[in-house]
């Protein structure tokens, strides 16, 4: 039932919800990229509705901005029901984790993002919930307390998480869907591109369309991120139309580099060839010689820069590559 279904947040969810709803697909139709996900999506959606369950649970884990939230939007609309968003920092309780799961009605969607943050004790109200679509509630104090179990509709949990290896594993394995995102290919970030320069009714070339998709790290928040500040530049600067030429002004601006390195990855690799000498270096130490939170270099950073050949991982630590030293212009080291 499509006319039921709400998206139901927090204040300050809400905020973030709006924020970058325009941008976001409705449907798998008009979700780009991510190719194996949503031909498994669509074979579990489909079949969950012929049967008229409610979906499995799903965990979606990689790096930030792949479209992870914006997947578990889509399967409550293609679904057709209500999408409740939450994340694991933000509920505090186990009363809390109850009180939503008892509020849910029959199919709906609970979004929990950075599910990795939960609570032990949040996260063990999540159990039976996942398990038994029952709470178990503990009654009075002492040795006259008792546990009551109250059932729960059947609801589907979509959890999201930059770091699946820091779920425990009762967690991980009540899902039933597990599934990696991955970083997108220049030509599927340039027609998301095409597509955002049309909602947010900005002429965008072609040809700049691929030069920020090609600068975009993979990642669609940031090539829509990007796209909004060269369609700033184009409008104060210009004649409001982006094209290469102010694509590449705007990046320029941006301190991103012709592979789409920013500051900050500059900043590691050149830390790690002049600071450390190209040695193995560990993520902490790496972290705290840059004044960086080791958190934000491990998901933010770290993986596109390992998937682009930037860095390597020994058992020791990291090292940068031999590409690594070329895009920074500083020579190898020889018999390295
Ligand atoms: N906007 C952000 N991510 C998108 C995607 N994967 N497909 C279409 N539009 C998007």
């Amino acid at each position: 039932m499509a006319e039921k279904r709400r998206i139901v947040t927090g204040e300050r969810e809400q905020q973030e919800v709006s924020y970058e709803n325009r941008l976001r697909p409705q449907t798998l139709d008009e979700y780009i990229g991510q190719e194996k996900a949503k031909e498994k999506l669509i074979v579990t959606i489909e079949a969950a509705k012929k049967r008229g369950e409610a979906l499995d649970h799903v965990l979606f884990y990689g790096p930030p901005g792949l479209g992870k939230t914006t997947l578990a939007g889509i399967i409550a609309h293609e679904m057709g029901v209500n999408f409740r968003v939450t994340s694991g920092p933000a509920i505090e309780k186990p009363g809390e984790m109850a009180a939503i799961l008892n509020s849910l009605q029959t199919g709906d969607i609970l979004f929990v993002d950075e599910i990795h943050r939960l609570a032990r004790q949040v996260e063990e109200v999540l159990y039976p919930a996942m398990e038994d679509y029952a709470i178990d509630i503990l009654i009075g104090k002492g040795a006259t307390s008792r546990s009551i179990r109250l059932d729960l509709p059947h609801f589907t949990l979509i959890g999201a998480t930059t770091r699946a290896g820091m779920l425990t594993a009762p967690l991980r394995d009540r899902f039933g869907v597990l599934q990696r995102m991955e970083f997108y290919t220049p030509r599927e970030l340039k027609e998301i591109l095409l597509r955002s320069a049309t909602v947010l009714k900005v002429e965008l070339d072609d040809e700049a369309a691929g030069e920020l998709a090609a600068r975009s790290r993979g990642t669609p928040r940031l090539a829509n991120r990007l796209l909004k500040r060269a369609r700033d530049y184009a409008q104060v600067r210009h004649d409001g139309r982006v094209t290469i030429d102010v694509a590449r002004e705007a990046l320029g601006l941006l301190d991103v580099d012709d592979k789409g390195l920013d500051s900050t990855d500059r900043r590691i690799l050149s830390t790690m060839i002049t600071v450390f000498g190209g040695s193995p270096v560990g993520l902490e130490t790496l972290a705290a010689s840059l004044g960086e939170d080791s958190g934000t270099i491990e998901d933010v950073y770290e993986p596109y820069l390992l998937k682009e050949g930037y860095i390597s991982r020994t058992p020791r630590g990291r090292i940068p590559t031999a590409q690594a030293y070329e895009h920074m212009h500083i020579p190898m080291p020889a018999g390295d």
